[in-house]
């Protein structure tokens, strides 16, 4: 049997088990990281987050990320209780307490806060929000190629919990996540509504066919940041990149095809409902895109 796999698989680092995480303006200890029982994020799946990857002592795109964070929160009405410098501020402090330099994943969250009483209503938050940054050190290490399968779990319209929106509630996507497992594959690959190839549980999708780069039209998938990055690039170095409707038959008869997202940067993908795409490793236009994403990040993050 094929080992398990996740694109968000990294290396084991023992340094995680002493990691200080910050719970609303204080950075503590891991084994006292702690939310209430009443917090809405728990309960209801009611906040929204970004995932941030620290390089050589600088965040990625980091004023992409505070764009995205806070355009969110607007979209759920959701008052963060800080600024933009003081969420920066937060985020530096957890990574001078935890003395991290490089190679560092942060998962900054924000929750609609402590409600009064167990129930939907998001009035009944009436202590703020809660804001919780968990910073990992974290290198991905991947043996092989992703493996895909589709799955009847639709990525859906924007009327119904528009999934542009990093919301806490991944149910949809881990719902999708748990059909392609129990279908031998790694991660699932999810159609739109109008059964065009859209995205993964938890990455963006690209195919590259004869020499030109394909990605779904920007609907019903979240607005990556990295996936923005990859089209700008190609758009610099003359490769043709196209956002666009395609299908299953024009994804499966692809040279390659790579998932994009901020923790993974580029990973490729080798199989997808078990036909092997292209040579089934990575391919020559998706090493080129990683070689041209790591010098932006470089030049990003010097
Ligand atoms: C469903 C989904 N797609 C794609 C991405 C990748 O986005 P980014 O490149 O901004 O990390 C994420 C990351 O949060 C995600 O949750």
């Amino acid at each position: 049997m094929t080992e398990k796999m996740s694109t968000h698989q990294a290396e084991e680092d023992v340094r995680n088990e002493g990691i200080r995480i910050y719970v609303d303006g204080r950075v503590v200890p891991k084994a006292d990281a702690m939310v209430s029982v009443y917090d809405s994020g728990f309960m209801l799946g009611d906040g929204v987050w970004e995932g941030l990857r620290l390089y050589n002592g600088a965040w990625a795109f980091l004023d992409e990320h505070m764009d995205r964070l806070f355009e969110a929160a607007k979209a759920i009405d959701l008052d963060i209780g800080m600024d933009r410098p003081s969420v920066i501020a937060a985020l530096r402090d957890t990574q001078a307490a935890n003395d991290m330099h490089t190679d560092a994943h942060a998962r900054l969250m924000v929750t609609r806060g402590v409600k009064m009483r167990p129930f939907q209503h998001p009035s009944l938050s009436k202590s703020g929000p809660t804001m919780v940054i968990i910073m990992e050190h974290s290198r991905p290490r991947l043996p092989r190629p992703i493996q895909l399968a589709t799955v009847p779990h639709l990525r859906g319209l924007p009327m119904t919990q528009d999934p542009k929106l990093n919301s806490h509630s991944k149910l949809n996507c881990i719902l999708a996540c748990i059909a392609a497992e129990k279908a031998g594959a790694d991660e699932a690959l999810m159609l739109d509504v109008n059964g065009f190839v859209n995205t993964t549980n938890a990455c963006n999708f690209f195919v590259v066919r004869k020499g030109e780069v394909w990605t779904s039209t920007g609907d019903y998938c979240m607005n990556g940041i990295t996936r923005q990055k990859v089209i700008n690039l190609c758009r610099e170095n003359d490769i043709p990149v196209h956002e666009r409707n395609y299908s299953l038959v024009d994804t499966y008869g692809a040279d390659e095809a790579f998932l994009t997202g901020t923790f993974g940067a580029q990973t490729p993908v080798g199989s997808i409902d078990g036909r092997r795409i292209g040579s089934g490793e990575l391919g020559p236009m998706t090493e080129r895109i990683r070689a041209l994403y790591k010098d932006l990040i470089e030049r990003e993050c010097a």
